[in-house]
């Protein structure tokens, strides 16, 4: 399945309102959630590139669903200090060495029945590997250790494009 058409299942499947994304490139996948959202649904969108995120504005403005998109331009660490939830999905895509610091924000920002997606998440198949040769694989290894050790969260792993997981909160214990 291409991950604009899961991205949508998601945002259905959330029934979400309020999207944020890490990480604009061109605007395909806000584009694509923003798609999915009721005529007052908004995704906010974070990414660094002054100039793609300028790219991304112009392809949102050719589309009837453009308008429903924010683009914050800066570093998504700097812009996620400064956003007040609840967003009811959110879709982590960029700065993979920095992803245990978006999960813990991103869980901030969440209600109880929303969904957070972690792209490029296929490094925890792949077993025991040498972390110290690649910060952004070591990255993916805390964070799936830090996930299998939160007792907050369900996740599971999706095999699309370089695997995503979906992570939900568990349900309170009786
Ligand atoms: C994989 S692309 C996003 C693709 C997009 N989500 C899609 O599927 O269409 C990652 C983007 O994140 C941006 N980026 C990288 N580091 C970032 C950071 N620290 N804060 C915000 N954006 C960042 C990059 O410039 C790039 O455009």
């Amino acid at each position: 399945m291409k991950e604009p058409t899961f991205l949508k299942a998601m945002v259905q499947k959330a029934q979400a309102r309020r999207v944020l994304e890490i990480g604009t490139f061109d605007g395909t996948s806000a584009l694509a959630m923003a798609e999915m959202l009721p005529d007052d649904g908004t995704v906010i969108t974070c990414e660094i590139n002054p100039g793609l995120a300028n790219l991304a504005r112009k392809r949102f403005s050719r589309s009837p669903h453009g308008r429903k998109i924010e683009v914050l331009v800066g570093p998504a660490l700097e812009t996620l200090r400064n956003l007040t939830g609840p967003f009811d999905l959110i879709f982590i895509d960029a700065d993979t060495e920095n992803y245990v610091r978006y999960y813990q924000r991103a869980l901030e920002l969440l209600p109880p029945t929303g969904m957070l997606l972690l792209d490029n998440m296929r490094g925890i198949t792949l077993g025991p590997v040498d972390r110290s040769r690649d910060p952004a694989v070591g990255a993916i290894g805390q964070l799936s250790q830090l996930i299998a050790d939160d007792t907050r969260v369900i996740a599971s792993f999706k095999a699309v494009r370089d695997g995503v997981l979906v992570i939900t909160m568990a349900p309170d214990d009786p």
